[in-house]
């Protein structure tokens, strides 16, 4: 009796003192208190902001005030139209100037504008190309006439070819198009997911003839590096399948071969950018191969972890998820390394889907049954409430790519982005770009605009993106010795922002 009538007292007394004076309106006091506490929930609600950081919050808060009531709401515009008018927005060019931390969800054949594949590599001699019956092209470096291969009969000398059309502007960008989704009409173009993924996949083999060329390899790896840092970012994870790669005379090279190019380039880029802090790889395997083929990719990624631990940080699989395997298909394969007594890492897309309830749609809780370290996407994830518990108790970050889900036609208005929820209740989330030029992105810039002022709205504030920024160096594969100095890099650049700024 004595317990009910505490407890009665307890749940009764604060109610009875709302009412008190005010005739039934809430408490005004109480009513902040709440406010307060649930916006200490959000991304970045428990860090304090300084004077000076407070400042550019203020600042920061009216810009997107101002731009939230314009007439056209950019993150409810496809990307593809809204980007030159993100380019113009003030919030904007002050992401730009932000440091942001680590790019952790990036795709190693999609990290370079497929303008510069196009104006500089195919400018290159010995560069054939060939146009396919699905109206798609291949390229190929030879020191002679290529034979007949893959879907291609007839190949042409690019040189050759660019004197006789003249047009080298039109011509150039028509190779663009084959290189990128990026289209002017995307919702005529793109009526659908199958339509959008058919073309995805096409453009990535189009490069491929480019990029897998051992010289343009090395120039193409210093080249994205150069479009992170130059958009202020200090770290990389690439997903990669490490694809072989050939000389003009055939030559093939292995993974061993592209892996010390990586590493040397890396090197030598860290040599003329001392503040930039290293590229590592998630070696990355597609979704539509066997499981013994899985198997063989899995026991050769441990292989190769040991010979390059600094650069290899683990194992993920990549290709569409609705169209392509579940996780589930390939246990056996990635129970391997715990069967053998390794360590392999996982980096595991999965959630990327709006098909609730499908074989696929497990992926999520499969990714976490398999200990993957982050989520890439969890598309999915606010509709599987024990999958987003278990995420959140491990600290499994989601890898959140804003312009990727809108493109590929997930969500179109990113107002309705599930990560709204996650971001209002501070689940851990990074920000990244996924493949930048396939969109038409640059850097993780326009990523942080779609999350920062769509996503997040209004209440999304400077202490959001200082702790995205954070966060994407918390949750990379980085050891902690390698962490503390990355912090302690990018505190140095945030407080030279801050100052700058305000
Ligand atoms: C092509 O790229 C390479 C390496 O980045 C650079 O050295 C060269 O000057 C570029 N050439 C042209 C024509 O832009
Ligand atoms: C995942 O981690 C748990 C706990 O450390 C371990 O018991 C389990 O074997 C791991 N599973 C796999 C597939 O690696
Ligand atoms: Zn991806």
């Amino acid at each position: 009796m004595v317990v009910s009538l505490c407890l009665a007292l307890v749940t009764y007394v604060p109610l009875l003192w709302f009412v008190r004076e005010t005739d039934g309106m809430p408490d005004p006091n109480h009513r902040d208190r709440l406010m307060r506490q649930e916006a200490s929930r959000q991304t970045g609600g428990l860090l304090t902001l300084t004077a000076a950081e407070q400042k550019l919050d203020a600042y920061l808060h009216r810009i997107k005030e101002q731009e939230m009531s314009a007439a056209h709401f950019l993150p409810a515009v496809h990307f593809f139209k809204a980007k030159p008018l993100i380019e113009k927005s003030s919030v904007f060019k002050l992401l730009q100037k932000m440091p942001k931390g680590a790019a952790l969800h990036v795709h190693g054949s999609s990290m370079v504008s497929p303008e510069w594949l196009v104006k500089n590599v195919t400018y290159r001699p010995h560069c054939y190309i060939c146009f396919t019956w699905d109206n798609s092209v291949r390229f190929l470096f030879s020191d002679r006439q290529p034979f007949p291969r893959w879907d291609c009969f007839y190949w042409q000398l690019l040189e050759t070819l660019r004197a006789k059309i003249g047009d080298n502007t039109g011509f150039d960008n028509s190779l663009i198009q084959h290189l990128t989704l990026f289209t002017e009409d995307p919702d005529g173009e793109y009526p659908n997911q199958d339509v959008v993924w058919e073309k995805f996949e096409k453009a990535f083999i189009a490069a491929a003839g480019l990029i897998t060329h051992a010289p343009v390899l090395r120039d193409y790896f210093y080249r994205g590096l150069e479009e992170l840092y130059r958009d202020n970012i200090m770290y990389v994870e690439l997903r990669s399948g490490l694809s072989r790669t050939y000389e003009l005379d055939g030559t093939i090279h292995d993974k061993i071969w592209n892996l010390n190019t990586f590493q040397e380039v890396t090197k030598k880029f860290i040599r003329d950018h001392p503040d930039f802090l290293g590229a590592r790889i998630i070696i990355s395997v597609h979704r539509a191969l066997s499981v013994s083929e899985v198997k063989a990719a899995v026991k050769e990624a441990i292989q190769l972890k040991k010979e390059f631990p600094d650069v290899v940080v683990g194992f993920d699989m990549v290709g569409r998820e609705n169209s392509g395997r579940t996780l589930w298909y390939f246990k056996e394969a990635l129970s391997l390394p715990a069967e053998l007594g390794e360590t392999l890492p996982y980096y595991f897309h999965a959630g990327e889907t709006d098909d609730e309830g499908t074989d696929i749609d497990q992926n999520i809780l499969d990714a976490l049954l398999f200990n993957t370290t982050r989520i890439g996407h969890g598309y999915a994830l606010a509709h599987h409430p024990l999958a987003k518990e278990l995420s959140r108790k491990r600290n499994i970050a989601v890898e959140l790519c804003p312009i990727s889900n809108q493109v590929l036609k997930l969500v179109s208005d990113l107002r309705n982005h599930p990560a709204a929820v996650l971001m209002s209740e501070g689940h851990p989330v990074v920000i990244s770009s996924d493949d930048p030029s396939l969109f038409g992105t640059t850097g993780l810039s326009y990523d942080f605009y779609e999350a920062f002022v769509g996503i997040g709205g209004l209440k999304a504030n400077l202490a959001t993106l200082k702790e995205l920024a954070l966060n994407s160096i918390r949750y990379s594969s980085l050891p902690a010795p390698l962490k503390d100095a990355a912090l302690v890099t990018w505190r140095n650049k945030w407080n030279a922002f801050i100052s700058n700024n305000s």
